[in-house]
């Protein structure tokens, strides 16, 4: 009998933080595991836009706090050490304000989230925390969190280790005095380690690399991530960190057909059953999802969805059918949608264009399934086919900023350019024309 369902019961467009709904990636999460287990090291983890890379990061905080649960689901309970390091964790995500180090030095010092700031950790008097666990089983992987700030409130020039002026200096005296201040009350943890997620948006980088180095030491640990194709791309001067990171570079691939599956065999699981998705349409979602899990998980969000507006549970190939009638005709993805329409910019042509470049097939995706840059050259002549002629004229709003962008150029190689964002391309190829 048909139920309405709340589709984010089994799939959310959000950082996963639950390794319950977490899916796949089992050599990531031995690499995690490696690297947290290291004495001394940074972690690096990068990829592609939407790929999954602030996920990994949150499982990651797990395991520093002492849940291995994810390592277990992925099989490699075998794997774990008898006596795991424990941390605590502070977990900050980088914005576009953030110009250069002293910028993020100053946010690190002065962030006052409660369970992920930094700021919480340094002694004050009068300060309060309380021990508490990221995932639902209480007893599992605690870290600190904050109930009551010190008698002075969060203003951090009040701290007792601040150096006027010296937001740096600051900076080292709160994450080397972090560790043994909360030792002396909680049991005891082996570090402190530092998470700072979106680290590609800081514009300038100069000398972090080298700062990341100098706090580096058995009882701190960094981990940076963003997105990159490379270490280079996410750290500027990595040379400075390349021993440092030789263990904890965690490259985070599109999910292979099995993981994006696994997404919905999760996602039925939280459901309780009650919804079905056809075997069909699964494997038909993966081929539409190239590996995005972003992309897999709004198709099952919008279908549940679907499912309740005509009231059904069962997501079959009719229903599934309709379902992407309605992504392509530009009424599923509100955001998507927006994309695309501020790319196109009113203008059939261009969005044809945009259609050929996203459905081009380079050839360097048969030895390597992850690049996939598209070269004008190759469409011109089809787009000249279709009465497309003025392509030149055409690309100029793909590639500039204020209007996505949708395309960015690929190294110094004339003509040739990336999707700036691989759901984004999908969803292009996905979108009928109007
Ligand atoms: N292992 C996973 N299992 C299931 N779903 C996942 C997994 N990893 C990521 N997702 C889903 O994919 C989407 C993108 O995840 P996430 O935000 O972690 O990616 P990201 O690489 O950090 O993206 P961005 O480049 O935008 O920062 C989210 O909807 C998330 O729920
Ligand atoms: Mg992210």
């Amino acid at each position: 009998m048909f139920e309405l369902v709340n589709p984010e019961i089994g799939f959310t467009s959000s950082v996963i933080r639950d390794p319950r709904r977490f899916v796949g990636r089992a050599d990531l999460i031995q690499s995690c595991m490696n690297a947290l287990n290291a004495n001394e090291g940074l972690i690096a983890v990068y990829g592609k836009r939407g790929v999954g890379k602030s996920s990994l990061l949150r499982q990651i905080q797990q395991m520093a706090n002492g849940n291995y649960d994810i390592a277990q689901k992925a099989g490699l309970a075998h794997l774990m050490p008898k006596q795991p390091r424990r941390y605590y964790t502070v977990y900050y995500a980088c914005d576009s304000n953030i110009a250069n180090t002293d910028d993020l030095v100053r946010r690190l010092c002065n962030d006052t989230d409660p369970e992920d700031g930094l700021l919480r950790l340094v002694p004050d008097q009068g300060k309060k925390l309380v021990e508490f666990s990221r995932s639902d089983e209480a007893s599992v992987g605690m870290d600190l969190k904050l109930v009551q700030w010190g008698a002075k409130g969060s203003d951090v020039q009040k701290y007792g280790s601040v150096v006027p002026n010296d937001v740096v200096q600051s900076f080292r005296n709160f994450v080397s005095g972090a560790l043994d201040a909360n030792n002396r009350v909680w049991t005891k943890r082996d570090a402190l380690l530092l998470l700072l997620d979106e680290f590609d948006v800081i514009r300038n980088k100069d000398g972090l690399g080298s700062l990341i180095k100098s706090l580096t030491s058995p009882t701190v640990k960094f981990g940076v991530c963003g997105i990159g194709q490379d270490l280079g791309a996410l750290i500027s001067d990595h040379k400075s960190v390349a021993r440092l990171i030789e263990q904890g570079a965690i490259y985070v691939k599109p999910m292979s057909p099995n993981e994006t599956r696994e997404i919905f065999a999760t996602a039925e699981v939280l459901f309780k059953g009650k919804i079905k998705f056809d075997r069909k349409v699964v494997d038909q979602i993966v081929d539409l999802s190239e590996g995005f899990p972003y992309f897999a998980q709004l198709i099952g969000k919008s279908s549940v969805q679907y499912g309740n507006e005509v009231g059904t549970n069962d997501i079959d190939a009719k229903i599934f059918g309709e379902v992407l009638d309605k992504i392509r005709s530009g009424k599923s993805f509100p955001n998507l949608e927006d994309q695309y329409q501020l790319a196109i910019g009113n203008s059939k042509e261009r969005a044809m264009l945009l259609v050929l470049l996203a459905e081009q097939q380079s050839e360097a995706t048969l030895y390597n399934e992850d690049i996939g840059n598209v070269v004008l050259q190759k469409t011109r002549s089809t787009a000249q086919g279709l009465g497309i002629e003025y392509v030149d004229q055409l690309m100029p709003r793909l590639v500039e900023e204020r209007y996505g962008p949708a395309l960015v150029k690929h190294g110094d190689r004339r003509g040739v350019y990336d999707f700036a964002d691989p759901v984004f391309r999908a969803y292009v190829r996905l979108r009928k024309l109007d």
